[in-house]
């Protein structure tokens, strides 16, 4: 039987049951597979027959996790690492050969930002940045050598949102792998491959797993590229736990209701927060005061978990700010059941010179909270006493 709805799909798509008919999958702890006759073994090994062999090529945990992914991407393939990081450089080490270029949104995870000023360019991979907020200089930026064009929407941390549609049409016309980091939207909120993307990303650590448990990471999207990716992985192994694949996919039974939650949670939040006066500026996708929040509508089923806010008075304010929440988390991580909040300039973006921040929307003063799932009066509660403590 076939399901269509993501609901569906996230609980009901499941490894073949064993003999002993569990009604959850079972954990599938093992190294390696077992054949019955050498003919079996030789015709696995030469792919004549698909099967597992070794877990650092497939296991059934993690063959369910990404079949859901895949369904709820609407992807052909994909392939699932240890993190969120394993996901990102395997991609672009499987895809990218000496002498290519990356052109990159500017605005990008930290880690993301020092593959591509550090690691990559030891193997003569370059790279060029854009600015989300002037696609029109992309044109100028395409080298002959140009490979895969990347982004993320909701952009980390200033939530800027990046019109999918308009840079697949892009991609295609210069014939670039069109890669897509999904992470802070998750594929129930949107589906980059519907408007066009070749890959999506995730650190299934974030939202996918949700609460704050186990890392992960995944790419999904075109066979062709994904299947590139896989034989780099297989080989070089950051292949995702079986115990950590069996753990996100029982978290994605639930990431509709979740997603829902912490959309809405974030969204009362941001509109409590607008009106606070010593708050100098809200960003939420989903807020009218948003500046891409026609194209937020546009892409995103809700405006996700995110809420940036800066506090008037700048990186004193935002420390007082942070010393003084009582329920929020002060932790690394972000979409877990329990609200976060952090300080991007300090953390997260902190290899990035003042200047380079400023350019992708991280001022000194800036607060990223990400929503979670406690009521949202005591969110407010917590977060009004902390502001009442800035002078
Ligand atoms: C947008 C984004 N992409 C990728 C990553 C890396 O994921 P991981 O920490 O699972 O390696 C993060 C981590 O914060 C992230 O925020």
């Amino acid at each position: 039987m076939s399901y269509n709805n993501p609901e569906t799909q996230a609980i009901r798509l499941q490894t073949e049951r064993s003999q002993h008919r569990e009604h959850s999958t079972a954990v599938y702890l093992t190294s390696s597979f077992v054949f019955d006759d050498a003919e079996e073994m030789r015709a696995s090994f030469a792919e004549e027959k698909q099967r597992n062999i070794y877990s650092r090529y497939t296991n059934p945990n993690n063959h369910e996790l990404v079949q859901k992914i895949c369904a709820l991407e609407g992807a052909e393939a994909g392939h699932a690492f240890a993190t969120g990081m394993s996901a990102i450089f395997s991609t672009f080490a499987g895809l990218l050969d000496s002498g290519d270029h990356v052109l990159s949104a500017r605005s990008i995870f930290g880690n993301t930002h020092t593959l591509f000023t550090k690691y990559l360019p030891k193997w003569n991979i370059t790279h060029t940045y854009f600015d989300v907020n002037d696609l029109d200089t992309l044109e100028a930026l395409v080298q002959p050598e140009t490979k895969i064009l990347y982004i993320e929407s909701p952009t980390n941390p200033a939530t800027d949102i990046v019109d999918l549609a308009l840079l697949s049409t892009f991609s295609r016309k210069h014939n670039l792998i069109f890669i897509v980091d999904n992470c802070f939207a998750t594929p129930y909120l949107q589906q980059p491959i519907k408007f066009g993307a070749d890959i999506v990303i995730h650190s299934a650590t974030k939202l996918l797993d949700g609460q704050g448990r186990v890392m992960g990471g995944i790419a999904v999207g075109n066979a062709d590229l994904i299947d590139t990716v896989y034989r780099f992985a297989r080989i070089t192994g950051p292949a995702l736990s079986p115990f950590n694949a069996w753990t996100l996919s029982k978290s994605l039974e639930t990431l509709a209701v979740r997603v829902e939650k912490h959309c809405e949670n974030a969204h009362k939040l941001a509109t409590w927060l607008e009106k606070h006066p010593k708050i100098r500026q809200v960003r939420y996708p989903f807020l009218e005061s948003h500046p891409h929040y026609e194209l937020a509508k546009k892409q995103m089923k809700l405006g996700g978990n995110i809420v940036t806010i800066e506090v008037e008075g700048g990186l004193q304010s935002g420390r007082v700010f942070l010393d003084n929440v009582r329920m929020c988390s002060l932790t690394a991580n972000l979409g877990d059941t329990r609200t976060i909040v952090s300080h991007p300039a300090s953390t997260t973006h902190g290899k990035l010179s003042a200047e380079e921040r400023l350019d992708v929307g991280i001022t000194d003063g800036l607060i990223r909270i990400s929503v979670g799932l406690e009521h949202i009066d005591d969110i407010i509660q917590d977060l009004e006493n902390s502001l009442e403590a800035i002078q």
